[in-house]
């Protein structure tokens, strides 16, 4: 049975939501669930914040918060339907909760009483496309959420971030609110369901401050960036906040691809970067695919080059790497070569740093708890050295 609108500007209406809600019983997860989300949530919802879900549709997302401690949590849709269910479904055990028939757009609740409104595919379902009727919504429901938040208050938006999204966005909130992007990982062994609607586009989640404002002061602009490693970093305009969206997405995109296996194209290159040595990459994976005919010793290997080979014929042209890959006979060689400029330890220590990565480059199908083989030439890490240096006139 499909649920899919036969236009996207379905997902403004009513009554799609209504249909779509009588059809499906089950929680439809937009944009990850709350195991996947909680990291995030706890550190911008506090316990005793008193939050608004908007589009709460039948998702788990606000069970599993109230259930975490959360209970003071307000949840509207526009589907009766959905929240007649689940106001069913909930009305006993979480008592606190509530779940009421309401547009976003013209929502009856007093100014700045939330401290928290929570939004997953929300958004995106109503900023389906950038005519001015929809551009006009996605004002209003912003205005809307602007004015029911207290000062202080937070804005937590998940979103795909697409390009015209992304765009409004940062030109509505960079000034008089902190903004702070993170992207979600989700977890890919059971993403299927999440795939249908996240497609190859990573889960941004948007943390939306509002600030006091002060009509005499131009309003500060405070734009920030969540590293997979937890770091936050500051950006100085909303270019380097579209940098970080891009490259994540863009990543998200080309390990979408690496999933259906390629043996026609060259290798794909990816650069991994260190903070440490800003300007050279740490590691380049080349991925080279070869015919499953061939592939005779199993499906997926890395090759750690040592340093200093790396510019050798089989190690940088396309077809001295379809040579290596095909005697190697892996359906796919992920190749690992590291840059002049960094530390790396010894064999062992490369080979720790170097597997996360590579296992997020298998082909569907391979198991994600496969034993990686790791071949290498048997000369350990290596030395790189600078043999010609050219000076630029
Ligand atoms: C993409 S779904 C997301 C559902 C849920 N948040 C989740 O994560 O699974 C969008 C939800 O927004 C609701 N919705 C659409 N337009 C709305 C509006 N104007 N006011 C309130 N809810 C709306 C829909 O009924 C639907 O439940």
């Amino acid at each position: 049975m499909s649920l899919l609108p036969v236009s996207h500007t379905q997902f403004q209406l009513k009554s799609y939501w209504d249909q779509f809600f009588s059809k499906r019983s089950t929680p439809f997860e937009w944009y990850g669930q709350y195991t996947d989300l909680c990291h995030i949530l706890h550190k911008y919802v506090k316990i005793t914040s008193k939050t608004l879900v908007v589009g709460c549709g039948n998702s788990k997302l606000s069970e599993d918060m109230y259930d975490a401690g959360i209970t003071d949590i307000t949840n509207i849709d526009i589907s009766e339907v959905v929240v007649k269910k689940m106001g069913a479904r909930n009305f006993e055990k979480r008592a606190k909760m509530s779940f009421t028939q309401m547009d976003m757009l013209t929502m009856t609740f007093d100014d700045c009483v939330f401290e928290c409104v929570l939004d997953k595919g929300t958004l995106d379902a109503i900023y389906s496309n950038t005519d001015d009727e929809t551009v006009a919504k996605v004002r209003c429901m912003w205005e809307e959420i602007r004015r029911v938040l207290k000062t202080g208050g937070r804005y937590v938006c998940i979103t795909l971030a697409q390009q015209h999204i992304l765009n409004s966005l940062l030109e509505t909130f960079s000034s008089g609110w902190l903004v702070r992007t993170h992207k979600v990982t989700l977890d890919d062994g059971k993403r299927d369901e999440k795939r249908e609607v996240a497609g190859t586009l990573p889960v941004i989640v948007f943390i939306l401050t509002k600030m006091a404002s002060l009509p005499a002061k131009p309003a500060m602009k405070v734009l920030e960036v969540v590293r997979e490693d937890g770091r936050c970093e500051r950006c100085e305009d909303t270019e380097g906040v579209r940098r970080f969206v891009n490259a994540a997405q863009q990543h998200s995109m080309l390990l979408h691809h690496l999933k259906s296996v390629h043996p026609e194209e060259t290798g794909i290159r990816v650069q991994y970067w260190s903070e440490k040595v800003p300007d050279v990459p740490r590691y380049t994976f080349i991925v080279v695919d070869v015919p499953k005919s061939k592939a005779k010793n199993g499906l997926f290997a890395i090759f750690i080059v040592p340093q200093g080979r790396e510019g050798e014929w089989i190690f940088s042209s396309d077809s001295g790497l379809k040579g290596l890959a095909e005697q190697s006979c892996y359906h796919r060689l992920v190749v690992v070569t590291m840059h002049l400029g960094h530390q790396y330890g010894d064999l062992h220590q490369v080979k720790h740093e170097v597997t996360g990565s590579a296992l997020a480059m298998l082909q569907s199908g391979v198991p994600s708890n496969i034993k990686l083989p790791i071949l290498s030439t048997g000369e350990g890490v290596g030395e790189g050295c600078v043999c010609v240096r050219v000076c630029p006139q």
